[in-house]
């Protein structure tokens, strides 16, 4: 925005920060791929979070397509730990759609995405921690970090932007995310509510954030895949019994042998399945079907991951943005993807769209990102960064944040067997709220879209019919709805 839609609040800003407008320095004006005009504003930079000048966070900013002064100001994160943003922007929701080269070597096509979620918002993607994606530190010490860590730095992060772009300052703003980032964005969320109350400057405008199949719990998490498997008929109800005897519900520390072996051949049954969704086919190749040397037992589904059904599928197989089933988060150093699957030569490494578009040396011109030669090539997950699970359960976090008056929106995919939907409405339901919008179905053109329960306190648990682990990526327009009308303050 470089015309002020609030003439007084950019007074009023330019006033506090010394700055009238977004800096032009970072606007991107047209990217490799796509030949229209763009229908709102785009920048892209870096922001550095130290005195230091070593940390360098990258984001891609999307200007709202509507009503840039007044609708939200929404952060987007992809998980991991490790994973890159641009998985929302070139997979989920981001401006475009992404038609695969025909011919190797060819840069993508690029249309515009008519589900894009800049239709209603102002958009930020941020790469996170720093080593993930664009983002960077002039010292390799910092990819040693944390859920503290990259909390307190995204918070600063935020506060650095908003200094970049105060006429965004006055807009409701919004954290938003997906698979770790059910990590990621209740911690933030928590940082930003301290800032507030701390009289931090300057004060973001800060009104709730939505969580897609997050992982939240350990304990609720692990215990999800069990009652999922059978509700979705994927194992028998003879083995459902034996294995809930067994195992008296906790799936997630076996109690006994007799449990371990009835959960092995849950798994057995499993095995071949999409873990993402489970509905859709697997991506198939001759690499060898089962992972060796690693301690944590792997579904040979991780290297043959599945298509999707969207009119411009371009995503041939999934890699990294989430967690391996059977395998929950737990407190202590997560192991990245590449690590968990580093004992063989990896075919499902990358997401080729996304890879071949953001390691173009004009691609990454255009949109302001250091050359790969300075900060090495763009992965869609990195094992550059040492990480640590040291938040705990985040249910302390939602009910602290929700308790606060800020708005909690918990959606799922409901054919996720990677995070799935039981789990998240477990623990939704465990925080102990009043019921007050009692499961029924929420629509969208004119169809059942899937379910919502309503808690008091503004959170919400919402599924979304037949979709898999990145939500958007499968149900674009019921995705854009749920997020209209979350954000807007209406019924869902
Ligand atoms: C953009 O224009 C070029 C040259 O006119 C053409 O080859 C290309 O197919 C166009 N791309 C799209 C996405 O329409
Ligand atoms: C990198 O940071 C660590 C920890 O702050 C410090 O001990 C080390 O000296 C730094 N290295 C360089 C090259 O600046
Ligand atoms: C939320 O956390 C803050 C900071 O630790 C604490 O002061 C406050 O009492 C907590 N609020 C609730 C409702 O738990
Ligand atoms: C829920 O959010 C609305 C605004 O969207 C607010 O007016 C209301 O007070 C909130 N309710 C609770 C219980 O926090």
């Amino acid at each position: 925005m470089t015309k002020c839609g609030l003439l007084f609040a950019c007074v009023l800003y330019g006033f506090l920060f010394l700055s009238l407008a977004a800096p032009e320095s970072a606007s991107v004006t047209g990217v490799p791929g796509f030949n229209g005009s763009f229908p709102s504003k785009h920048y892209a930079g870096y922001v550095n979070i130290d005195d230091v000048n070593r940390k360098n966070l990258f984001y891609y900013f999307v200007v709202s397509e509507s009503d840039p002064s007044k609708d939200p100001v929404v952060l987007w994160l992809n998980g991991g730990p490790g994973c890159s943003s641009f998985d929302g922007f070139v997979y989920e929701h981001g401006p475009f759609n992404f038609e695969a080269a025909q011919a190797k070597g060819n840069l993508p096509k690029l249309h515009l995405n008519p589900y894009s979620w800049s239709k209603v918002s102002n958009i930020i993607y941020l790469d996170s921690p720093v080593g993930v994606g664009f983002s960077y530190s002039k010292n390799a010490s910092d990819y040693n970090t944390g859920d503290l860590q990259t909390a307190s730095d995204t918070h600063a992060f935020l506060l650095k932007w908003f200094q970049l772009y105060p006429e965004f300052l006055s807009n409701p703003f919004y954290v938003a995310g997906e698979s770790y980032a059910g990590v990621y964005v209740p911690t933030l969320s928590y940082e930003v509510v301290k800032g507030i109350d701390d009289g931090t400057k300057p004060v973001l405008n800060f009104k709730g954030y939505l969580v897609g199949n997050g992982v939240a719990d350990e304990e609720f998490d692990g215990n999800a895949l069990v009652p999922f498997a059978h509700g979705m008929g994927l194992i028998s109800d003879d083995l459902y019994e034996e294995v809930s005897t067994a195992c008296k519900g906790n799936y997630y520390n076996p109690p006994t042998a007799t449990c371990q072996s009835k959960l092995s051949k849950v798994d057995e049954d499993l095995q071949d399945l999409n873990i993402y969704d489970i509905l859709e086919p697997c991506y198939h190749d001759n690499g060898p079907k089962e992972i060796v040397d690693t301690n944590i037992r792997l579904p040979s589904t991780f290297r043959k991951l599945g298509e999707t059904d969207r009119p411009l599928a371009v995503r041939k197989r999934m890699f990294g943005r989430a967690w391996p089933f059977r395998a929950p988060v737990r407190d202590g150093i997560v192991p990245t993807w590449p690590e968990l699957l580093n004992s063989l030569s990896v075919p499902c490494m990358d997401d080729d769209v996304a890879t071949s578009w953001l390691n173009d040396a004009s691609v990454r011109k255009a949109i302001h990102a250091e050359d790969a030669s300075t900060i090495g090539s763009w992965e869609l997950c990195t094992d550059k960064i040492r990480y640590d699970h040291d938040a705990g359960s985040m249910i302390k976090y939602h009910k602290n944040i929700t308790s606060r008056g800020f708005k909690a929106l918990i959606f799922s995919g409901d054919h996720d067997m990677c995070v799935p939907y039981t789990g998240s409405q477990a623990w939704t339901k465990s925080v102990g709220y009043k019921i007050v919008d009692e499961w029924r179905p929420w629509f969208s053109n004119d169809q059942v879209a899937g379910f919502l329960q309503g808690y008091e306190n503004n959170l919400t648990f919402l599924t979304v019919k037949g979709a898999g682990h990145t939500v958007p990526e499968y149900k674009p327009q019921e995705s854009l709805d749920f997020y209209s009308r979350f954000l807007a303050g209406k019924p869902i």
